[in-house]
């Protein structure tokens, strides 16, 4: 386990509307993996690469924007899963723009084989990348790649 310290880097993990339903939400789509699941495996990952991890889910735009916000006072990245937001939302991406802080946006499904409304992402053209597809294991790739990119 690595050693935590006043410099150890703290990522701000959000989760978007209806993820809080994980586990009993279309679980052909979703999986049967909790939120709480999910947060409990990138805690135990963060604790491995030696970072800090700080999450939220919320329902609401404006909140997610606030957090966006809030991560620049102690954060240097964000990861995050906006659901249904990344195909609406132009506020979390100039949000997240506003921040200048490196961010890797993941899904849990394929975004790209599913409905075309699905397809396009406010976010992706702002974010450091996008991975999808792989269910929960989409958070913990992604919570690797943006380690590995604030270590750059
Ligand atoms: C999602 C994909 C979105 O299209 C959808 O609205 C979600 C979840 C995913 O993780 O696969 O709520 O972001």
């Amino acid at each position: 386990m690595s050693a935590m310290s006043a410099e150890t880097r703290r990522i701000l993990v959000l989760h978007g509307p209806n993820l809080n339903l994980l586990g009993t939400r279309e679980p052909g789509v979703y999986g049967s993996t909790t939120l709480e699941g999910i947060n409990a495996a990138l805690t135990q990952l963060a604790r491995e690469l030696g970072v800090e991890i700080r999450t939220l889910q919320s329902n609401s735009e404006g909140a997610l924007v606030d957090a966006i916000q809030g991560a620049l006072a102690d954060c240097q990245g964000i990861l995050i899963n906006p659901a249904a937001y990344t195909h609406t939302s132009v506020a979390i991406r100039d949000a997240v723009a506003a921040t200048a802080l490196p961010a890797v946006e993941v899904h849990l499904s394929n975004i790209h084989s599913r409905e075309a409304f699905r397809t396009h992402s406010y976010l992706a053209p702002i974010a450091v990348g996008q991975i999808c597809g792989f269910g929960p294991d989409s958070y913990l790739l992604g919570l690797r790649a943006l380690v590995r990119q604030l270590e750059k």
